[in-house]
């Protein structure tokens, strides 16, 4: 699916179909106006026979002689004020419809809907990225291919001539966008055999040497010099070798203190010793997906060459039981200094995290963002909608917040304060490395704060978020627009 933008006349349209934005009730406006005159007055007629549905994403396609062929009358609903929900249906609604149409080559009307309190660069974001959503395949392991060709080929946006520089900035970005996020989708959904510690790290090197990033790629060795006591104690068990991926974009001076990405990469979490039970086990495949989400805002950031220091920094590995796993009880000392008792194996995350969190210290971030699918208590405090948010900076939530709500890629924030520490408390070691079960979210991102003291820091627990069970089954690539948005806001103040 290409996408570009054009200044157009809605009355000499050529192409195989427009697609138009209707508020049910209202008389058409605008190029949708003119596009009817043009027509005879044949689409206004079709509203009135009452056939398009009021409840926003509904469609109508109207088949016409001519220029153009065909026109797909988009529901927006009833109100004048089109709600941001009520936009976002409309536009995916259009491209489930045009799915199913043998239209190769479209223009779009449908930003031409004013919705509350947003932008022509919202609008046509929104369209680019549901558009390349509804696209989008994961076939890599498949014998056979699917046959249906993906529909449409070619979507030009229609814009105003003024607007043509800003849209076209938009409509590009949100291709480089929706090329991140499709880069996050295919390494979660891949399946464990082969999206190994090593797989990600090869996949971030094509991705250096395509973008001209810096890259450096830790082996046990290495890590073992730098004594990463807690990562090397999860990977222990398995007979992946762990990787350390640390990824440079560099778009702004070197003067310039970079924003640190750090992603959970546990490419297959059994548990360990505290092994899961069976069922759904096979999702753990997607406890990887905060690396491909630092790998895919990185892939984004590079495409649209914005002006900012990013460091990617992705510790890897699988939590696996074996003779050589760790042990509930074992007690580890991190990159820090500081020991832990690992009473949970199952608690891995926050043991490869907090490595690569003291790692980072070294490239003296301005900010450090860490994204993980860390705890199932986050997913039974919020569900699937907002991805859970801890700092302990109440201006960088609101950065966040505000880039959450921009993207529709929502965080919610947690608490953090240290009242629950103390859960953390350990016997044997400075601190364990699981609360109880009460707060289970709060007190692994408690764990994290220990080891985040020099540098402003935001933890993104993403297990209710990155991936959908069920019959969609796959991974969301949530939170590439949040944290792309964020970067976007950093690098352009
Ligand atoms: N990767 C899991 C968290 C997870 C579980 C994400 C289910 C999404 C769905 C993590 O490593 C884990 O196992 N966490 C434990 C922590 C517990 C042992 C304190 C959990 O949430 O049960
Ligand atoms: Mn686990
Ligand atoms: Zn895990």
């Amino acid at each position: 699916m290409q996408f570009s933008t054009k200044p157009l006349s809605a009355d000499r349209l050529k192409a195989g179909c427009a697609i138009v934005p209707v508020i049910v009730g209202e008389p058409l406006s605008g190029d949708a106006q003119t596009l009817d005159q043009a027509q005879g007055g044949r689409l206004s007629a079709v509203i009135a026979r009452g056939d398009l549905q009021k409840k926003p994403g509904s469609t109508l396609m109207v088949h016409l002689e001519g220029a153009l062929q065909r026109v797909l009358l988009v529901s927006l609903g009833s109100a004048t004020e089109v709600a941001e929900k009520s936009f976002r249906d409309a536009s995916a609604a259009a491209w489930r419809a045009l799915a199913n149409a043998a239209a190769e080559d479209v223009v779009s009307f449908l930003h031409e809907a004013a919705v509350a309190q947003r932008s022509l660069d919202w609008k046509l974001q929104v369209q680019v990225l549901s558009g390349r959503d509804a696209a989008y395949r994961f076939e890599a392991m498949k014998s056979r291919k699917e046959s249906t060709p993906k529909r449409p080929r070619q979507v030009v946006f229609a814009v105003p001539r003024a607007q043509q520089a800003a849209a076209a900035v938009s409509v590009s970005r949100a291709q480089a966008l929706a090329n991140g996020m499709d880069f996050t989708r295919d390494l979660g959904n891949l399946p464990p055999n082969v999206c190994t510690p090593t797989y990600l790290a090869d996949q971030a090197k094509k991705l250096a040497r395509e973008f001209g990033l810096k890259l450096e790629v830790l082996d046990t060795k290495q890590m073992q010099a730098l004594k990463m006591g807690a990562l090397l104690a999860v990977a222990q068990g398995s007979e992946q070798p762990p990787k350390m991926i640390v990824l440079q974009y560099n778009g702004a001076s070197s003067r310039q203190q970079p924003v640190a990405l750090v992603g959970k990469g546990i490419t297959f979490d059994t548990g360990g010793i505290s092994i899961k039970p069976a069922a759904g086990m096979d999702e753990m495949k997607f406890d990887m997906c905060g690396a491909a989400s630092v790998l895919g805002t990185l892939r984004a950031v590079a495409e649209m060459k914005l002006k900012i220091n990013v460091i990617g920094v992705v510790p890897a590995c699988e939590n696996m039981p074996s003779g050589r796993a760790t042990r509930p009880g074992d007690i580890v000392t991190s990159m820090s200094g500081q020991t832990v008792e690992i009473l949970n194996t199952d608690a891995e995350g926050r043991l490869i995290l907090c490595d690569a969190l003291t790692y980072v210290e070294r490239f003296k971030p301005r900010t450090v963002i860490d994204i993980a699918t860390l705890t199932g208590a986050c997913v039974v405090a919020l569900g699937h909608h907002h991805s859970g948010l801890f700092t302990p900076q109440d201006a960088l939530a609101a950065e966040l917040i505000d880039a959450g709500r921009d993207s529709s890629d929502t965080c919610w924030r947690m608490p953090l304060d240290d009242v629950y520490q103390d859960a953390l408390k350990s016997r044997f070691a400075d601190f364990a490395n699981v609360g109880g079960r009460d707060g289970g979210a709060i007190t692994a991102a408690c764990f994290l704060a220990r080891f985040t003291k020099k540098y402003d820091w935001a933890h993104l627990d993403i297990a209710g978020t990155a991936w959908k069970s069920g019959a969609a089954k796959g991974a969301s690539a949530r939170p590439v627009p949040l944290l792309t948005r964020f970067l976007i806001s950093r690098a352009e103040g």
